[in-house]
């Protein structure tokens, strides 16, 4: 017999509740990889034409030799995150995941939950209910990633969409907006990634479901 709870199912036989369903766990580990694929591809497509006076170590940049190679990696990995993405936002919304778990997201909550992380009193008990600052970096990290691949396809096909082109301001506009979008992901995944191994259970949960 399995029970519906409002934020996941309970099996009567294990006892056991399911955080994450298979298609969250698909997607977002596929996500994660293809995320990977594109950041360290971009940064070598960025090394070949600077926006800053910086470029991005050699040894963390990835796509074979030099420019043509990384840019094949770079579109070869759009495919799999957009596809991917896809998939996971219709399930998000047709589900109610997002609905449930990611809203609504009040200000002041954000604010006391905040507050509690940094005074370490934020409690990871029920890892089926969001914080309120897990809520918003979530959606935040979500929008971002519409953001990079909207701005992405501006500066690739600049002419066949240049509707979409202007909107972000032109061309060069385009470039700085899907630059700082990667800025605002890999500041996201620094954070991410540390709170994962800080409560190492949210990363058994995204891999087993349970
Ligand atoms: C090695 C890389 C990653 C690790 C170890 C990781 C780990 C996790 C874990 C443990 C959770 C569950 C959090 C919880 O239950 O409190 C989670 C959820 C989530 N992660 Fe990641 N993650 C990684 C990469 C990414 C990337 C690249 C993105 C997007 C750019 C991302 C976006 C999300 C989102 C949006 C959720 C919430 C999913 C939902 O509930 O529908 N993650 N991640």
């Amino acid at each position: 017999m399995t029970i519906d709870v409002a934020h996941g199912s309970t099996s009567a036989q294990s006892g056991a509740v399911t955080i994450h369903p298979a298609w969250v766990r698909i997607t977002h580990w596929i996500n994660a990889l293809a995320m990977l694929m594109m950041i360290t591809s971009g940064w070598r497509i960025y090394n070949a034409s600077p926006l800053f006076p910086f470029e991005f170590p050699e040894a963390i940049t990835t796509g074979g030799n030099g420019l043509a190679d990384a840019l094949r990696w770079h579109f070869a990995a759009m495919w799999l995150l957009v596809i991917n993405g896809i998939v996971y936002v219709t399930l998000g919304i047709l589900r109610g995941r997002f609905r449930r778990k990611l809203f609504p997201i009040r200000p002041s909550e954000v604010m006391a939950d905040a507050l509690a992380a940094l005074k370490g009193k934020l409690s990871h008990e029920d890892l089926s209910v969001y914080n309120a600052v897990q809520k918003l970096l979530y959606l935040g990290v979500i929008l971002a990633g519409v953001i990079i691949v909207l701005s992405g396809i501006s500066i690739w096909k600049p002419v066949q969409v240049q509707e979409l082109t202007a909107l972000f301001g032109g061309y060069d506009a385009a470039r700085y907006v899907h630059f700082f979008a990667m800025a605002a992901i890999v500041g996201f995944l620094l954070v991410h990634i540390a709170l994962a191994i800080l409560v190492p259970k949210s990363l058994r949960a995204m891999i087993r479901g349970k």
